[in-house]
């Protein structure tokens, strides 16, 4: 059937027309926010290089958690920027450590936000590498142990979920023996699975304060040339017992996220890194572009490409746009 007994113009000619045979939705209980908490009172600094992004302590967490609820956002992810950094990144797991005592306060004062944990030593290590050092290499197996302990110092804080973002072999399988062996059979992971080498974390990085000192992360995070490897990332993880699959960044790497939502039938979460959020912002704070109307068809793109789950730093402006 072709034109003109077929018009697909006949389908957009009004919006009840067009909500009906709309494909993809995006809501609020979708999106994830990402939080940075820094120690002290009453602190509220903004990133430079995210702007409505800010680095809060604890009491403004508890507001920050506050809001977001109170425009759909039930769920937020936690990065840790410690008082001392060391070459083993201990404060990742301290007891009293800077995201063990935010996922204590909120799940004290905010019950109802659903609290995720970044689990990586890079906020934590003098070096910024994502684990320990064996001269200038990253030690995979002595860094699996401090992940699982950090991970287990999260759920004894209260924790609903970690997310180990390392990209070290072995880490999921590591973190789940380590969270059943102590009872917490029913905390989730959500895997960073597929996580490239991108220059689009470099906002992040002035925000927690993590490049490394030295070197790259391209010895552990993923080749950007590579899709067939992603998929062998996410399987392994898969028979690790990973209960989500994440994908990061998010826009550049659209066509992965539909080949693990092709490929398996676990949630998908996708993350819209620093960078993809800071050059929305920048251009429309200079007047170039819609920034609305770029952030919702950017967002809605993720989901088209298969994203169960968005962590991006714009869901509450998203959740707000949405609610009107
Ligand atoms: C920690 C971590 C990073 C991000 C999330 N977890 C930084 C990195 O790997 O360098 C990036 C998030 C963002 O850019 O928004 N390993």
């Amino acid at each position: 059937m072709v034109f003109p007994e077929y018009r697909p113009r006949r389908m957009r000619q009004n919006e009840t027309f067009r909500t009906l045979i709309r494909e993809t939705s995006l809501s609020p209980g979708q999106l994830v926010y990402p939080l940075f908490v820094m120690p002290g009172k009453g602190k509220r600094e903004e990133v430079p290089s995210m702007p409505g992004v800010y680095r809060l302590s604890v009491d403004q967490l508890k507001k920050e958690a506050k809001s977001c609820l109170d425009v759909g956002v039930r769920s937020v992810i936690l990065f840790g920027l410690p008082e001392k950094k060391d070459p083993m990144g201990s404060g990742a797991h301290a007891q009293h450590g800077i995201v063990q005592k935010a996922i204590a306060e909120l799940k004290n004062s905010v019950p109802e936000m659903t609290v995720i944990t970044d689990v990586c030593l890079c906020e934590y290590t003098d070096h910024g590498h994502c684990g320990c050092l064996n001269g200038h290499d990253v030690d995979n197996d002595t860094t699996l142990e401090l992940l699982a302990r950090t991970a287990l110092s999260h759920a004894r804080a209260g924790a609903d979920m970690v997310a180990p973002s390392d990209m070290m072999d072995g880490r999921v399988s590591e973190i789940r023996s380590t969270l059943d062996e102590n009872d917490y059979h029913m905390i989730p992971i959500m895997s960073y699975a597929v996580k490239y080498a991108s220059a689009f974390y470099g906002p992040f990085r002035d925000a927690a304060d993590c490049a490394p000192q030295f070197g790259d992360r391209r010895s552990y995070q993923m080749d950007p040339a590579n899709s067939r490897e992603a998929l062998r990332e996410a399987t392994l993880d898969v028979d690790e017992g990973a209960d989500i699959l994440m994908v990061k960044p998010a826009v550049a790497y659209l066509d992965i996220i539909r080949q693990l939502r092709d490929e398996f039938d676990l949630p998908i979460a996708a993350y819209h890194v620093s960078g993809e959020y800071a050059m929305i912002k920048a251009a429309a704070q200079k007047g170039w572009i819609d920034g609305d109307r770029v952030m919702a068809e950017t967002l809605l793109s993720i989901r088209r490409a298969g994203a169960d789950i968005i962590l991006t730093y714009f869901a509450k402006d998203m959740a707000k746009l949405l609610r009107q």
